[in-house]
């Protein structure tokens, strides 16, 4: 059911995309308009753009772009009518009656669905019923408090207690397979967490998304359960107590491995703490901290498997731009053991003490070799004069060439000469990269996305045209007598010059939120572009008459062939006519 174009015209108008996005990223401001990191890819430097002008994003790194309506459905991972009525709300503005979105719904009633087995889950844990919960909690040392914070419940070891409860309140057998809270095994569905501690999982906006389940056997074949993907419930974007952490007053987030960690050191006092939800640290995740802060302590468990996982956590988070430390303790195996056994204060000390990324590589290159050797010594500082060389901040590399030093017993100035070397072979071979892109460019980074300027003329046409009729829609009869949209080569630029057309046509004013119904998240991206490369240049008659006569000329070699249609020959000539051009 399409929503009547006033009715977007009007949310759209009520959602200043500046204030919008502002409250999900931090803004620049850039003269009227403002820049922000991208929050669609990773990245050091801001390349996203907010125009107020034309109430438009657009990133150049990426070309993530759009209106506001399309920003809220890239980074609410919500399809186009969901994105609309979550504006509307915001706004306060009251959808109209026959635009209901089922899957919006169906997210609704799941999310609701989870509030309700959460909300059983706790009720037990507090009954009789709850003993082996309430003891085993107590045992880890939870306060009162603390349980009812994070909502935790118990669910005793049977077969059907939550289905029972929920079939009961006129929820469907379909509808718990769904929410992941029941598994199926031969046509027989049963309760898929038995006899453990639940942990809701909530996103930022408060809503139970998911769920942790810690068995009390020792011997399960897991120790922590967590729901299946669902509807709702997507772990690569979401982390543990975010929705607490993201108001916490400190300037970095510390990452954890585990519930217990986030939900003890919680207690203790450290409302930054967040945890990935049973798996490795995902871009995602790290683009998401970026959100809220610009340092994130790696504060993983201190056994091997731990480390490992800490070198992959320093690299993700940086390419989102993070500043990364990493926090390492003796004497507890993770961060829950550790403030239960030395406190807050020894925890803070640790967080004191956390040093910065390239510290904790230099001391892990050390791991297995024999630093008393000469053999151990030698392979070490190989390893290190590597990692030193890459520090472009000469004072930051002067300190750590010194902390190398002291290691390894030499003086600093030889280890200085050595990594100044390796910088010399490394720029070297950088400017040979660079020149080698600048005659060979890359067709195609960053997952098809071509920045204009390195469009075809044949594109640049269509896409000018295109431009043309957004912002001047008068001139579609004039620029119909010359070209048809067979001349649109591109099958993109073929079914945009066919949307507008038939928009303008119809007389409804084409910008970019009217398009949003017809074409994807990522569509509206390139469209921003379109429009963002034309806006550039001035919108004058020559320009468009130039653009036609560049379809017009190649129709007339081809008859209107698109590339992929022409033959041996008449490729061959279209190649030498550009190589003219271009002079190459
Ligand atoms: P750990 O095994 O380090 O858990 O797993 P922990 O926090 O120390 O657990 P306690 O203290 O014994 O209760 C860390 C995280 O890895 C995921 C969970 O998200 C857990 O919090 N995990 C672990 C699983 O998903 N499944 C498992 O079987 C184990
Ligand atoms: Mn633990």
């Amino acid at each position: 059911m399409p929503l009547p174009n006033e009715f977007i015209e009007q949310v759209r108008d009520a959602n200043e995309i500046t204030s919008v996005i502002s409250s999900y990223i931090s803004l620049k401001r850039a003269g009227r308009d403002s820049v922000c990191l991208c929050p669609f890819h990773s990245e050091k430097t801001p390349s996203c753009h907010i125009y107020t002008d034309t109430q438009s994003f657009y990133c150049f790194g990426c070309g993530a772009g759009g209106d506001v309506i399309n920003f809220i459905r890239l980074i609410e991972h919500l399809d186009y009518l969901e994105s609309v009525k979550f504006l509307a709300q915001r706004a306060n503005i009251p959808m109209p009656e026959d635009s209901f979105d089922k899957r919006a719904e169906a997210k609704q009633r799941m999310l609701e669905i989870n509030r309700r087995a959460a909300r059983f889950f706790r009720d037990i844990l507090i009954s009789e019923k709850g003993l082996p919960g309430r003891r085993y909690l107590q045992q880890r040392q939870l306060s009162g408090n603390t349980i009812r914070k994070y909502g935790l419940g118990y669910v005793p070891d049977s077969w059907d207690t939550l289905k029972k409860y929920m079939l009961s309140e006129g929820y469907t057998e379909q509808e718990l397979l769904d929410a992941a809270l029941l598994a199926k095994k031969d046509s027989h569905s049963y309760d898929k967490f038995r006899n453990r501690v639940m942990f809701p999982i909530i996103d930022r906006r408060g809503n139970i998304i998911g769920f942790g389940g810690r068995t009390l056997e020792p011997d399960a074949p897991a120790k922590y359960l967590n729901s299946d993907e669902t509807l709702v419930f997507h772990k690569r974007n979401s982390l543990f107590s975010l929705n607490f952490a993201k108001n916490t007053k400190e300037k970095y987030l510390i990452l954890c491995e585990g519930y217990m960690d986030v939900i003890s050191l919680n207690q203790a006092g450290f409302d930054n703490a967040v945890a990935t939800l049973g798996t490795a640290i995902t871009p995602e995740q790290a683009r998401l901290m970026r959100q809220y802060c610009e340092e994130v302590v790696i504060s993983y468990d201190s056994d091997g498997a731990g480390q490992k996982a800490t070198m992959k956590a320093i690299n993700l988070l940086g390419e989102a731009g993070i500043e990364a430390r990493v926090l390492q303790m003796s004497g507890a195996k993770d961060p829950d053991e550790y403030v239960k056994k030395y406190g807050a204060d020894g925890f803070r000390l640790l967080l004191e003490k956390s040093g910065g990324a390239i510290s904790f590589e230099l001391k892990k290159l050390a791991v297995g070799l024999d630093m008393d050797a000469p053999e151990g010594k030698s392979s070490y500082l190989k390893k290190a004069v590597n990692l030193l060389a890459a520090i472009n901040n000469k004072i930051d590399r002067m300190v750590y060439i010194n902390d190398t030093a002291k290691l390894c017993g030499l003086s600093a100035g030889e280890i200085e000469k050595a990594v100044e070397e390796k910088r010399k072979i490394l720029a070297y071979t950088a400017r040979k990269n660079e020149a080698k892109e600048l005659i060979n460019p890359p067709k195609k980074p960053r997952d098809g996305f071509v920045p204009s300027s390195q469009l075809s003329p044949q594109e640049k046409a269509q896409r000018g045209i295109i431009a043309f009729m957004m912002h001047s829609p008068d001139l579609l009869p004039k620029i119909e007598k010359r070209i048809t949209e067979n001349d649109f080569s591109n099958e993109f630029c073929q079914k945009l010059y066919q949307g507008t057309a038939r928009r303008i046509k119809n007389g409804i004013s084409v910008d970019l939120s009217s398009l949003g119904d017809e074409f994807s998240a990522q569509e509206m991206g390139k469209i921003t572009g379109i429009i963002n490369e034309n806006n550039l240049l001035p919108y004058q008659k020559e320009r468009l008459e130039e653009y036609i006569r560049v379809l017009e000329n190649h129709r007339d070699r081809y008859g209107g062939k698109k590339p992929s249609e022409l033959s041996e020959e008449e490729m061959l000539k279209e190649m030498e006519l550009i190589r003219k051009k271009i002079g190459g």
